[in-house]
C-alpha cells in the first residue's frame, strides 16, 4: 500500500521545485511570486534546504512502484521569547494539484511535526493558513492541530492583506 514519506531535496528535484513555486501549483493560498532555478540551486548548494532555523523536505509517495514526489513541506523558526528556549516551528505545505484530496496532506504534516519533535527540543509546532483555506484547515485538524484564533491582516498575498487562522500542535499530543 502507498504511504507518504519526507526526504531531503537533491539536485534531481530542482525542476520539480521550480514548478512547486509556480502559480499553477501555489495559487491562490501559497502564491508569493516566482522562485528561479538559480535561486533554488543556490540554496541547495548552501545548505540543502536544511538550515538551523528553517527547512524544506520533499513529500514523496512510496509503495509498490517507484517513489513519486507529490509536494514539499517547509518550516521556519518562530521565537515567542528569547531564543533558544522559546523557539517553536511554523510549518507549511504545498502538494501538486493532482495529488490533493487523498489524505496525503494530513499525513505529511503529521510526519513533519513528528520529525521536528524528534530532532529538536521545540515544545510547539504551529501552522497558519488563510481563514478561507478549508482544505488546509481540515488537514491540520485531522493531523491533530488545535485552532488558536485569527491573526488579523497578517499576510500580504494576492495584492492584499489576509487574515490567517492559527493552529498548533504541542509535543505529546496525539494525531
Ligand atoms: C491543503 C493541502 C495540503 C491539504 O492536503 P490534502 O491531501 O489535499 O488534504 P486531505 O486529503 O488530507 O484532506 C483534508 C481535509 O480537507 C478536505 N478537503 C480537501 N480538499 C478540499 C477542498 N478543495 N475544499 C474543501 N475541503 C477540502 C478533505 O475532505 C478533508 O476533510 P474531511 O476530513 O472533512 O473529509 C493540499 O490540498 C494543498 O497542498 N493545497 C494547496 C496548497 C495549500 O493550500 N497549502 C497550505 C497553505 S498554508
Amino acid at each position: 500500500m502507498a504511504d507518504v514519506r519526507l526526504r531531503p531535496a537533491t539536485r534531481d528535484d530542482v525542476a520539480f521545485l521550480v514548478r512547486q513555486y509556480s502559480p499553477e501549483v501555489c495559487a491562490p493560498w501559497n502564491w508569493f511570486g516566482f522562485r528561479s532555478e538559480t535561486d533554488i540551486l543556490r540554496q541547495l548548494d548552501d545548505d540543502g534546504f536544511l538550515g538551523p532555523g528553517h527547512g524544506n523536505l520533499i513529500v514523496e509517495l512510496v509503495g509498490e512502484a517507484d517513489p513519486v514526489p507529490i509536494g514539499n513541506v517547509s518550516w521556519h523558526a518562530v521565537d515567542h521569547g528569547p531564543p533558544p528556549a522559546s523557539r517553536g516551528w511554523n510549518v507549511g505545505i504545498t502538494l501538486v494539484p493532482e495529488w490533493r484530496g487523498y489524505g496525503h496532506g494530513t499525513r505529511a504534516q503529521r510526519l513533519l511535526a513528528e520529525h521536528l519533535f524528534t530532532t529538536t527540543v521545540a515544545e510547539r509546532v504551529e501552522a497558519s493558513t488563510d481563514v478561507e483555506n478549508t482544505a488546509e484547515r481540515r488537514a491540520l485538524e485531522r493531523a491533530g492541530f488545535s485552532y488558536e484564533g485569527v491573526l488579523r491582516r497578517a499576510q500580504f498575498r494576492g495584492g492584499g492583506w489576509r487574515d490567517l487562522a492559527l493552529y498548533s500542535l504541542i509535543r505529546g499530543e496525539a494525531g
